[in-house]
């Protein structure tokens, strides 16, 4: 099992970014963490902050991985193109946010990815990923 998570823009700050809405660790220690729960799966991570880069990095990981977990941050409540991407490509996408965007701003409730997405996690902290990882196994 071959899984690609992507992280879009500011997600690089995870750890002193608004702390009180997505908590103190750093993106990398919980990856790190993630890796060494899941010893079978091969985890690959790329984070950007530009929309463009995002799409290549879908397009480019179609047919490579088993499965793609895709935070895409703001992107996800903007990004057309983005959620084109998850169209396009074969291999199935989770959508995954640290925070219940629900229960934000009503911007935070829209998302151009979910109607191509395999499904959605949102609101547990960073154990969004963790439970996107699952869902693949
Ligand atoms: C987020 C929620 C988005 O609305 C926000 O723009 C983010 C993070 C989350 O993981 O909770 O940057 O995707």
């Amino acid at each position: 099992m071959k899984l690609l998570i992507i992280n879009g823009p500011n997600l690089n700050l995870l750890g002193n970014r608004e702390p009180g809405t997505y908590g103190n660790e750093t993106f990398e220690s919980y990856f790190q963490k993630l890796q060494e729960n899941f010893p079978n799966v091969e985890l690959d991570y790329y984070q950007s902050n530009i929309e463009g880069e995002i799409i290549n990095r879908l397009q480019a990981a179609d047919g490579e991985f088993d499965g793609i977990v895709l935070n895409a941050a703001a992107y996800t409540h903007t990004s057309i193109g983005i959620g084109d991407a998850v169209k396009a490509i074969s291999t199935p996408v989770v959508e995954v946010h640290i925070s219940n965007t629900a229960a934000r701003e009503e911007f935070r409730h829209r998302s151009f990815i979910a109607p191509n997405a395999k499904g959605v996690i949102l609101g547990f902290g960073l154990q969004s990923y963790e439970l996107a990882v699952r869902s693949f196994l």
